[in-house]
Order: structure tokens, then C-alpha cells, then sequence
């Protein structure tokens, strides 16, 4: 039994998702590091928007368009209350994390030059290398890697060696999607802060398990994706401090980002619009702020508490099993566990749990570095919501047993 003071079974009667069957089975949704389920409050919002107030927004003077507007901001004023922004102008609206940080990546393009230094942590996912890569191309600056060890925890004594008066920025995630790591981000943003570089958090990761409050962090960029936050796909916001986001040129042209448009020249909006071209998902941001309320309803300490429950009890199953090696043993992690099992290659491990109802990723999650450091092709990766019981701990564990008796 879970020790939690959440009441666990009245949480699950929120998402809808949760009572399907497949394959005959209960569904056991346990890749919550790719996308969280959506709460009916959630939905809710998404179909209140689609019935009654559907129109564009910052252009009509008409009703439907000053009620969708007035949610939309209200949105992005929920999101600076939740990670305490100074301003709501310093949240972005955007489609996810990925967006995020190729806005942040291309607005850094006039700001380098040749030679200037970029350190990236080893453990990150794609989204948070590859723009970065291309920019180097861009400007001739030079990516370096912070390592890891073993245990997939960043090896600081390195990072704080590679820091130089050439660094311009460092990024790295707040958590590790392939580990569940939690790395130590405000020694990170504070040392980056000595040598005079930025720092750029991929929040992507931690968002569902905690809160991360940007001005005590100090961090320049924050990404965030709402479809790990119990919000839709397609959706996300980027915070930027103002005086980054003032210095950056615009991503993209188009409509709404302008002051004046003429042949001969143009002047662009002020923050947020700025960033914000063309029209964007209006009732993802309203949901997404309808997902952070129904996350903060419940509370943030208390998911941790049970999360960190879930996955101490997880680990020990898990660890019972014999042949099975956990990948990401960090002292601080989140409920996330990627795994393999001695001569069974992940792919057969959730290919046969998806036929037993059990929804896990397996592969390299994104996160090509991380399986090369460990020599493997990939990982099976079990990601735990406050929603999950030990119930379905039980049922990952029985399922792999299974699985290797069905494979070896
Ligand atoms: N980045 C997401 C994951 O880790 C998709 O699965």
C-alpha cells in the first residue's frame, strides 16, 4: 500500500485514458517521460474552447476574440505565477521545448563569433544539442561536453575546468529524460554566471516533478513542454530573462510580431509578441495553464513524495529480477527508470509488455550520447506519474518476467 496522503484512486477517475483496456488488459501507461496523460479538467478546457470562444486572438475587437485572447493571457500570467517570472512578458508561448531552444539557439546567431566556447552537459536529449550544433556551424563557435560518470551524474569538477573567459553559454537539462537524473543546476548557473556566460535549462523533464522558480535560480532560459505536465501536445513555453530576449532578433516573420510593416522597412512588437508570429495554438496555452492549475491543485510536494515513493519501490522490484541493470543510478533522480535485462534487446522487453497492456519507450530515447556511453543500443524506460500505483510496479515487473521467459 502507498503511504501517500494523495488519494491515489480518486486522481486516476480524472483521466479517462486510464480506464481503457488493450489487449484485454487494464491499461499500465508507464511512459510518462514521453507525454503525461490529460485530466478531464483538462479536456474540458480544450472542448469549452472549440463550444463557445473559438477565434483569434490580439486582432478582434469582437467578443469571441477579446474572451480567447483574455484566456490565453491569462495562460501565460498562470505560467509566470508558477515559475515566478518577473514579468509575463518574459514567457514565450511556442510549441515545446524543442522550439524553444532552436528560438534561443537562432536569436544567439549575431551574438557570436568565432572561436567563442558552448558547453553542453553529455547527458542531453537531441533537442538540446543539435541546435546548438547548427549554430556553431553558423558562427564558427566550438561545442564542448561536460562528462558523466557511471552513475549518470555530470562530472562537475570537469565543468568547472572547461569554464573560461571564451564560454558565451552552457545548457543542459534540469533533469536527464533517458536517466531521470536531477542535475545540480543552480551550481551550474552560478558558476556559468563567473565566467560570464548564459545558461539555458531544458525544464522539460523536471516541469512534471517539481518547481522551478527562475529569478532564485537567476537562469537566463527555461523550456518547458506542456504535454509533460498533463497538457496538450504541441504546446510549451520558453522563459527568457528580458534584458536576453530584448537583446535577440526575432525567429520567425510574420503577422502579429510586428510594430509597422512597410517596403522599406519594418519594426517588430514588443515581448512577448515579438517571439510569437503567426497565430498561434490558442487552446493548447489555455490548456496548458489549465494543466498547471490541476497539477498545482494537487501539489507539487506531494507528487514529488509519491513519486519518490513509486520509484524506490520500482527500483527494488525491478533490481530483484535477475540478468537486470538499471542505467541512471544518480543519488538525486525522478521517477524515471531505463533499464535492460542481460542478452534481451529492449525492443522484444516492450514490444511483448505492449501486448500485456504495459506502455513503456524503448530505444535510445532521444539520446544518442547517453546509450554510446554506455555501449548499448538502448534502453527500456519505465517513467512514473503520480497517477501510477504499485499495482502497476507489480505488473512492469510480472511483465518482464514474461517477457524473459517468453525470450531466453
Ligand atoms: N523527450 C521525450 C522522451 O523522453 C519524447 O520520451
Amino acid at each position: 500500500m502507498e503511504t501517500t496522503t494523495l488519494d491515489i484512486a480518486k486522481i486516476r477517475q480524472d483521466f479517462p485514458i486510464l480506464k481503457r483496456q488493450l489487449h484485454g488488459r487494464p491499461l499500465v501507461y508507464l511512459d510518462n517521460a514521453a507525454t503525461s496523460q490529460t485530466p478531464q479538467q483538462v479536456i474540458d478546457v480544450i472542448v469549452d474552447y472549440y463550444s463557445r470562444y473559438n477565434a483569434n486572438i490580439h486582432r478582434g475587437v469582437h467578443t469571441l476574440s477579446q474572451e480567447a485572447t483574455e484566456a490565453y493571457e491569462n495562460a501565460r500570467q498562470t505560467l509566470q505565477k508558477h515559475f515566478n517570472a518577473r514579468k509575463a512578458h518574459e514567457i514565450i508561448l511556442t510549441s515545446g521545448t524543442t522550439h524553444s531552444i532552436n528560438l534561443v539557439a537562432s536569436g544567439f546567431t549575431s551574438l557570436l563569433k568565432k572561436g567563442d566556447e558552448l558547453l553542453v552537459s553529455a547527458m542531453e536529449h537531441h533537442s538540446n544539442i543539435v541546435p546548438w550544433q547548427m549554430l556553431c556551424e553558423r558562427t564558427g563557435a566550438i561545442l564542448k561536453v561536460i562528462p558523466m560518470n557511471e552513475e549518470g551524474e555530470l562530472i562537475m569538477d570537469t565543468y568547472h575546468s572547461l569554464l573560461n573567459e571564451n564560454t558565451r553559454l552552457v545548457f543542459c537539462n534540469h533533469v536527464s529524460n533517458a536517466l531521470g537524473t536531477i542535475n545540480p543546476i543552480k551550481e551550474i548557473i552560478d558558476a556559468a554566471h563567473q565566467a560570464g556566460a548564459a545558461v539555458l535549462i531544458d525544464g522539460a523533464q523536471a516541469a512534471p516533478h517539481m518547481i522551478a522558480d527562475v529569478q532564485a535560480l537567476d537562469v537566463d532560459f527555461y523550456t518547458v513542454s506542456a504535454h509533460k505536465v498533463c497538457g496538450p501536445t504541441g504546446m510549451g513555453m520558453l522563459y527568457g530573462k528580458e534584458e536576453w530576449l530584448n537583446k535577440m532578433p526575432p525567429y520567425q516573420g510574420g503577422g502579429e510580431m510586428i510594430a509597422e510593416v512597410t517596403f522599406e522597412k519594418t519594426t517588430y512588437a514588443d515581448l512577448p509578441h515579438k517571439f510569437e508570429a503567426g497565430t498561434p495554438d490558442i487552446c493548447g496555452g489555455i490548456a496548458f495553464g489549465a494543466a498547471i492549475d490541476y497539477m498545482n491543485a494537487i501539489g507539487f510536494e506531494a507528487i514529488a513524495a509519491y513519486e519518490n515513493e513509486l520509484l524506490a519501490y520500482a527500483t527494488e522490484q525491478l533490481l530483484s529480477i535477475e540478468g537486470m541493470k538499471i542505467y541512471g543510478t544518480a543519488a538525486n533522480k525522478t521517477s524515471v527508470i531505463s533499464f535492460n535485462v542481460e542478452g534481451i534487446h529492449p525492443y522484444d522487453i516492450g514490444t511483448l509488455l505492449d501486448k500485456m497492456g504495459i506502455a513503456v519507450r524503448t530505444g535510445h530515447h532521444c539520446a544518442q550520447p547517453i546509450m554510446d556511453y554506455y555501449q548499448i543500443p538502448g534502453t527500456v524506460r519505465a517513467s512514473f506519474c503520480f497517477y501510477n500505483t504499485k499495482e502497476e510496479v507489480d505488473a512492469l515487473v510480472a511483465g518482464v518476467q514474461r517477457a524473459m521467459a517468453m525470450l531466453q
